[in-house]
Parts: structure tokens; sequence; C-alpha cells
């Protein structure tokens, strides 16, 4: 399994587990399959509303012998609405005592975005605050606590830009270690990638096989099948891997952290298998060419009128 060292020398398994969209009622049974097939990389969110039965899955398996909690990698993130500074070390809490941990191993902040306390997904401009008001620098100091105090052994963001990035990057005291985007071959952020990596930062890729289980209210219209891509289908056959499996080993190919979704045994096997799949350089070529700068969770649904963010000033192009 190929792993990312950080600069205390912890490494993290670059191949991990997607828990967006997985309900409660199917997460803890997918996660304990998971473990079992050798998974040891959780990407969460107390958004996805599934913390507690996932964290139950976690004490389960530690309890019954099938883990440490030092195999774990515990990624979760600080949501919109707790970005004042004084508001991260609660925000942390609620999510280790979720998982019934003492440390979460990388902690994310989840959006450059703000929501006024109490809001948990904004759908009117009022309930929005702009960055100007509360600034990524001030949250960065909280982040920074929970970085001092122990409760995350690493922090980082997501959905950050390149010039946001480099802009925390610059000025803050401890320096981001992780970046969590949207990825997958219609949306390849070169430059993003290449940055990061000259700066020690991974770049974790989010929705790589297009989430198509997202609530309808989350889709775009004529949002192109990223497994259906032809070029896609073709290379897989080439390569006796599903679709999916050439994703996910594109990403690992070229450095890039990757936390597809399952809840499906079948699938999280195939998944975790497409670790080992090693592509060759033309094969990277030719899915390098597929890009399309094609954002699927573009921010719209953040951009209301009346708004202080737009698509433009959150992706900064
Ligand atoms: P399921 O959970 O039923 O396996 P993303 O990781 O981009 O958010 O995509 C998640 C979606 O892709 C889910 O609908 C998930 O369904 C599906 N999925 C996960 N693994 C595979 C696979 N190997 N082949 C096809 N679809 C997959």
């Amino acid at each position: 399994m190929k792993k990312f060292k950080f600069k205390n020398g912890d490494q993290m398994d670059l191949f991990g587990l997607g828990t967006w969209k997985s309900e409660p009622g199917e997460v803890y049974i997918a996660i304990r399959e998971a473990i079992n097939l050798g998974y040891r990389h959780f990407d969460c969110s107390p958004l996805y509303g599934n913390e507690p039965e996932i964290g139950q899955a976690f004490q389960d398996a530690i309890k019954e012998g099938d883990i440490t909690r030092e195999d774990l990698w515990l990624t979760t993130k600080l949501w919109n609405n707790r970005h004042r500074k004084e508001q991260v070390v609660p925000a942390i809490e609620e999510s280790l005592k979720a998982f019934g941990t003492e440390y979460i191993d990388l902690y994310l902040i989840h959006w450059p975005v703000v929501f006024k306390d109490h809001i948990d997904f904004a759908t009117k401009c009022d309930e929005m605050i702009s960055l100007d008001e509360i600034p990524i620098s001030q949250t960065w100091l909280g982040m920074e606590e929970v970085f001092n105090n122990g409760m995350a052994k690493h922090i980082g963001v997501s959905n950050f830009s390149l010039k946001k990035l480099k802009n925390l990057f610059e000025t803050a005291t401890i320096k981001p270690e992780a970046n969590q985007v949207e990825m997958h071959p219609l949306l390849q952020q070169k430059e993003l990638v290449n940055w990061s990596n000259e700066h020690n930062i991974i770049t974790i890729a989010y929705s790589p096989l297009g989430s198509s289980d997202r609530p309808e209210g989350l889709k775009l219209e004529n949002e192109p099948p990223i497994l259906e891509n032809p070029t896609i289908i073709e290379l897989a056959a080439k390569n006796n891997c599903s679709p999916a499996q050439l994703i996910i080993a594109w990403n690992i190919n070229r450095g890039v952290s990757v936390i597809p979704k399952s809840i499906n045994p079948i699938r999280l096997k195939e998944n975790f298998e497409a670790n080992k799949i090693i592509l060759s350089g033309e094969d990277m070529l030719t899915i390098a060419s597929l890009d399309k700068n094609h954002r699927l969770l573009d921010g719209w649904f953040f951009s209301m009128p009346g708004s202080p963010y737009t698509k433009e000033n959150l992706w900064d192009e």
C-alpha cells in the first residue's frame, strides 16, 4: 500500500474510504467489512451525519481485536458553522466523543465558507458570514490550538484553491499538511497538485468516481458520467480492471490520496484491490489528456443571490 509520509514521520495510506453519503443504518457494516478487507484510512465529517455509527464500528473492531487505534487513520472536518477560533475545540470534541477516541489523525477545515452559528446548511444569503468578517486566519488559530493540545495530530484544509492554500501556507505558524478537493479525470487540478507536492502537502481526491449517489439537489444538469467515459472504459479493459479501479489507480500513481465511497462489500473489495494496479506512463498521459476542469460540486449551493460567496471567489478562477 502506497503511503504519504508526514514531516513528523507519521504515514497515511494513500487509499482510504470516503463516508459522505454512507447512511446511518448501513455504514456500520460497511466500516467493519472495510476493516476486514484491509482499509485503514477513513474519511469522515460531522456533516455526513454518521460519525456516531462509524465510531461504534471502530470501537467494536478494536474491542474484538480486528485492529488497534494506532492502525487507524482517522480524518474528519470542521463544519462551516464553527469557524470562530473558540468554536474549534468544542467542534473537534464532538467528533472525538462520537468516535470514542482521544485524537483525530487529520483535522480539516471543510470549506472556505462560513455559516452563522446554528445554521447547519445555509439556504439564504443572510445565513452566511463573509471571509472578511471571519477570515481563514482566525479559524486557523483554532486549528493550531487543536494541533498544539494533541486533539489533532495533523491539520489541513478542504476545497481550497491554490491561491487560498498558498496564502494560508505563507501566513500560518503551523503549516497545513493536506488539502482535500474534488478530483477525477475531468478535474485534475495539476497546478494545485504540483505546488502541494513541492510543499509536502498531501492532496486528497474526493468524489473520485463522480459521486453519482449525490442527492438530486446537489446535481447539475447533463453531468458527464465519469465511469462511462469511453477512454476510461478502454484503458480499464486494457489493464484488466474496472473503470473505478482505473481511476483509483490513476490517483495513487500520481501520488494523490483517494477516498472512494462504497457501502457494498463487492465494490469495497474491488476498490481496495485497485491500490496494487500500476499504470504505464503512456496510460497516465492518456488520462491526463481527459482534463476538462469540470467541477461537479462547483459551490453553486453557496452562491445564492446576495451571498458573499460566488463561484469565482470560491475557486479564485
Ligand atoms: P455503492 O456505495 O453502492 O458502492 P464517490 O466515491 O465518487 O463519491 O462515488 C460513490 C458512488 O460510486 C456510490 O454510488 C458508490 O456506490 C459507487 N461506487 C463505489 N465503488 C464503485 C465501483 N467500484 N464501481 C461502480 N460504482 C462504485
